[in-house]
């Protein structure tokens, strides 16, 4: 097992003059899914395009399985690529649709009709092999999709926000479905998407990008607990962030004194992590809604606006009363800038 499976080494994506990513270093585990997070227009998709060879990169080399391929032709990687739309043939039928790569590789009609088969089962569409893609559900077709890539038996594949035209249920569906045919098949799998949820559930390790740089690399529970900078920190929900300045929290509206020694120059706390209906610090309830399993309540303070989010078991403070509140030290995440 290669800890350098795919290897970027200090490379540089441009478009014309326009430098997407700057100076790219990044190495995927064999068999691990990646996945590539951050905001649009982050450099993720030129990434992607880097390692499939679709873009020329401007200087740096990209490596897969110990090979230098910078120079290498992208259908000569080995890599599949399932992006957002499917770009299924419309007038083949599945089986056609996923055993069409093979064919073109002069492969017996038994040996083509053995890898068919056994992609289509792996992704969940046996008996499903003589509908017309028009014929089948938008997950279904990402599956489909899915096995085409996957009977090329590839070193690596790239997913590129695959997920992003299915709705709410079957996204969860086709998640869970991904991370079952990445432990079954072993391959490779590098997976952009700009839905942190997403990312976390998938990923095994977790590469969030920011104006086409790394601005922070890890597991998903080492993202979701310790994120270093306020950005990463935005990313994983830590809705209130603020400065600390001679012992004071500051936001650009005010500021309240913090009531424990911190180093870090920013602090931040989930909405789950402020403490509400007792505490040192008052504010206006805003807004205020049911959300379950809990309330979330918008709270106007001499720092803004701060999130909170309040067990049901507390009574509701009606919009516009005064609320308690308390930055707690036990829930606060100190950030770099
Ligand atoms: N063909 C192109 N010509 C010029 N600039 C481009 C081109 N494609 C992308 N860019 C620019 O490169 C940067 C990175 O784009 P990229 O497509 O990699 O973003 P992304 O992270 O995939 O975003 P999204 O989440 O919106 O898909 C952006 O600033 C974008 O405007
Ligand atoms: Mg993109």
């Amino acid at each position: 097992m290669s800890d350098k499976y795919v290897s970027l080494s200090n490379l540089t994506l441009s478009y014309g003059k326009t430098v997407a990513v700057p100076n790219l270093n990044l190495d995927v585990v064999e068999g691990e899914l990646i996945a590539l997070l951050g905001p649009s227009g982050c450099g993720k998709t030129t990434t992607m395009r880097a390692i499939a060879g679709l873009l020329q990169p401007t200087s740096g080399s990209i490596a897969i399985d110990g090979r230098d391929v910078t120079r290498v032709a992208a259908n000569k990687r080995g890599i599949g690529l399932v992006f957002q739309s499917y770009a299924l043939f419309p007038h083949l039928s599945a089986f056609e649709n996923v055993a069409f790569g093979l064919r073109l590789q002069k492969m017996s009609d038994a040996e083509v009709r053995k890898r068919t088969d056994a992609g289509i089962a792996t992704v969940g569409l046996t008996g499903f092999e003589k509908r017309k893609p028009a014929e089948m559900s938008g997950g279904q077709q990402q599956r489909l999709a899915l096995a085409r890539s996957l009977v090329m038996e590839p070193k690596v594949l790239l997913l590129d926000e695959p997920l992003s035209n299915l709705d709410a249920r079957l996204r969860l569906e086709m998640r869970t479905e991904l991370q079952r045919v990445q432990k079954a098949t072993g391959v490779t799998m590098v997976f952009v998407t700009h839905d942190q949820s997403e990312a976390l559930a998938l990923a095994d390790r977790i590469v969030l990008m920011k104006d086409g740089k790394i601005e922070q690399l890890g597991t998903p529970h080492e993202l979701y607990a310790k994120p270093a900078t306020a950005f990463a920190a935005e990313f994983m929900g830590f809705e209130n962030i603020f400065r600390v300045e001679g012992g004071n929290l500051v936001s650009d509206s005010g500021q309240l004194p913090l009531g424990f020694n911190a180093v870090s120059p920013m602090l931040a706390w989930r909405p789950s992590g402020v403490q509400v209906g007792r505490g040192p610090f008052s504010g206006t309830v805003s807004a205020s809604s049911f959300a379950g399993g809990h309330r979330e309540y918008v709270i106007d303070t001499p720092l803004g606006e701060i999130k909170a989010d309040a067990s049901i078991e507390t009574p509701e403070v009606p919009i516009g009363d005064t609320i308690a509140f308390d930055l707690p030290e036990a829930a606060a995440r100190p950030l770099s800038v």
